[in-house]
């Protein structure tokens, strides 16, 4: 999510790193930092001023300059701890000789910093990171040199991590570290870069050598040795890249749309992270809302705009299921000029990406003046609605750069799902055993959601043969019928095409006299409670003559042959089929508005956050 860039050897240390972050800066950050190392110490600055925080780097940056040859920087999108100066990597040890960027999270960060404390280090920031240089100065105090220290530390972390750290014990040296978090190695002979994403480094080099999970690698001016976390030595793999700048920004990918909808198994993962303790217990540290205060909870409002209002809906059906509580999800356009009625007991939930759309931001306003209880579902740390909020409940998709939103909303989902297990786990309204079956469902939705996505060729075959259609109406029940919403969405807002979503209920209230052969009907019946009542929907639209789409799970034959063409997901419990069926409409979508020769990342029109009403 973060960016981190690093080198040993240059010429000029400084302007590698201030030129590496600038190329990371077209994922988002908050803050950033570099750090020049030498046998004489190392001299840090980092600054958190958003977007600008880079370019604002440079000036100072010129003062700590000595000719170092080596160093390390950082692009920050805060997880733990607000964007902040004082937040911002690089992080240093209690001594000041050792120093470390890390991206990812470190799930067990609060026991390891408690011990760590108690044994007189000092904390200097509000990161989970932090921890990662005490322990290593601890184990360096002992005598073991910087790799043997890190790996040792990597034994007591639980978590994700890609990593770049350097001690003045040994200033040539870059020692890199990963688990699921992304870092590639650059080699050009003279000197070793090091850097989370191909971009940063390009310009210097095109030998690259990704990093695997649980890997170690010591990078030196001219060498690069690479282990296991056990001590297992590894042949690197040398690549050479031929992409240029903007295709690697893209990872390979055609666009972000595509990249953003195969980082979604990442994105639920992250979202889950560090939330369901050893004892099955929920654990949403940044709620601020006491058992107590939950128990006292009497009803739920969502209010939220766009794709995050569907991410709403889809939880409604969650949270009235497992916690019985009443919920209502509004658009927030129109709950900010209504007179809705709240109480000190109401729970009023933004649901939000940036945290920065107008409409949701007044309808918390109006929400908290009215008393009651305001959190906020948002993927962007120290947003304004993050900010005024009782609580947070963050999501962890990393930067979303296409407008059109994919990631962020499975991930608002995931983390409305795990509030509603947590309302459910202290209002009693599931049993402990029911809650670890849900718990588990939700653990198994990244292999789920990434087998979904591999199904992107059948579904680019499903688009192309319906490419001349003009309409198309989207149906689901239950779960399903936000889903719908969801597709439609997607398909109007990429491919201009007019799409709407309806609960396949309504069919006979209006939508039936519009359909005609020439009509796409795509309809949601993965299985499910309602999937029989969606399918007597489905043959009352064939009989209108419109060309069918379903949306069915793998092997159900019979929902299969009911359609004209088959949008094949793998199975998964109804309250959490939506994560996996958008899957499938996103891709639809994609195929749509590609076939149409569109930019899927910058639709006409639409901005990725309004900030105006
Ligand atoms: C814009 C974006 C959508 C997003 C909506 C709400 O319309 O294009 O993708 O769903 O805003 O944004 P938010 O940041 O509040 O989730």
């Amino acid at each position: 999510m973060c960016g981190i860039i690093g080198v040993t050897g240059a010429d000029d240390a400084r302007e590698v790193l201030l030129e590496g972050l600038e190329r990371l800066e077209y994922r988002g950050y908050d803050s950033a930092g570099i750090a020049l190392v030498d046998a004489d110490g190392i001299s840090r600055i980092r600054i958190a001023d958003g977007t600008h925080s880079v370019a604002l780097l440079r000036e100072p940056a010129r003062a700590l300059d000595r000719g170092q040859r080596a160093g390390i920087g950082h692009n920050r999108w805060a997880t733990h701890g607000q964007p902040s100066e004082r937040n911002a990597h690089p992080h240093v040890d209690c001594s000041g000789d050792i120093v470390l960027v890390h991206n990812g999270i470190v799930e067990n960060y609060a026991e390891l910093a408690a011990g760590l404390r108690q044994r007189g280090h000092e904390f200097r920031s509000d990161t989970d990171t932090e921890v990662f240089v005490h322990l290593i100065e601890e184990q360096m105090q002992q005598g073991s040199d910087l790799v043997s220290s890190l790996r040792n530390v990597l034994q007591k972390v639980r978590g994700t991590f890609g990593l770049g750290v350097m001690s003045i014990k040994d200033p040539e040296l870059l020692v890199a570290a990963r688990r699921v978090s992304p870092l590639v190695i650059g080699v050009s002979g003279e000197a070793t870069y090091l850097a989370s994403d191909i971009p940063a480094i390009l310009e210097h080099t095109r030998e690259i050598i990704a990093l695997d999970d649980d890997q170690i690698a010591q990078l030196r001016p001219n060498s690069v040795v690479i282990e296991t976390l056990e001590g297992e030595p590894i042949t690197p793999r040398l690549r050479t890249i031929a992409w240029d700048v903007e295709a690697a920004q893209k990872g390979g990918f055609e666009d972000f749309m595509s990249k953003e909808i195969d980082e979604q198994p990442t994105a639920i993962a992250d979202t889950l992270r560090g939330r369901i303790d050893g004892d099955g217990r929920i654990v949403l540290d940044q709620l601020d809302l006491s058992d107590e205060e939950l128990r006292k909870i009497t009803h739920v409002s969502v209010v939220a705009c766009g794709s995050s209002f569907h991410a709403g809906l889809v939880a409604k059906y969650a949270l009235e299921h497992w916690a019985r509580l009443p919920v209502e999800v509004d658009i927030a356009s129109e709950f900010r000029y209504r007179d809705p009625v709240l109480h000190d007991t109401s729970l009023v939930i933004g649901v939000s990406q940036s945290g920065e759309t107008v409409d949701t931001l007044q309808a918390l306003r109006q929400a908290a003046s009215s008393g009651a209880k305001v959190i906020v579902v948002s993927n962007v740390v120290d947003s304004s609605m993050a900010r005024e909020a009782d609580g947070v409940l963050y999501t962890h998709a990393g930067p979303e750069i296409g407008v059109a939103a994919t990631k962020t909303v499975v991930a608002q989902i995931v983390a409305l799902e795990l509030l509603g297990l947590r309302l459910a786990q202290v209002r009693g309204t599931l049993t402990p055993e029911e809650v670890a079956t849900q718990v588990a469902a939700l653990r198994a939705m990244p292999d789920i959601v990434a087998d979904a996505i591999t199904r992107n060729d059948d579904v680019q075959k499903v688009a192309e043969a319906v490419n001349d259609a003009k309409d198309f109406f989207f149906l689901g029940r239950h779960a399903g019928y936000p889903t719908a919403l969801e597709g439609a969405l997607k398909l109007k807002e990429i491919s201009y095409l007019h799409a709407e979503g309806y609960p396949g209920g309504e069919l006979k209230h209006g939508p039936l006299a519009v359909i005609e052969p020439g009509c796409v009907v795509v309809a949601v019946a993965s299985s499910g409670p309602l999937q029989e009542k969606m399918l007597s929907n489905v043959a009352e639209v064939k009989a209108r003559g419109a060309t069918v789409i379903l949306v069915v799970d793998d092997g159900d034959e019979e929902a299969s042959a009911q359609g004209d063409f088959v949008l094949s997901v793998p199975p998964a419990p109804a309250l959490l089929a939506p994560l996996k069926d958008i899957v499938a409409l996103q891709q639809f979508a994609y195929h749509l508005a590609r076939g149409r020769g569109l930019d899927v990342d910058r639709p006409r029109n639409l901005a990725k956050t309004v900030t105006v009403e």
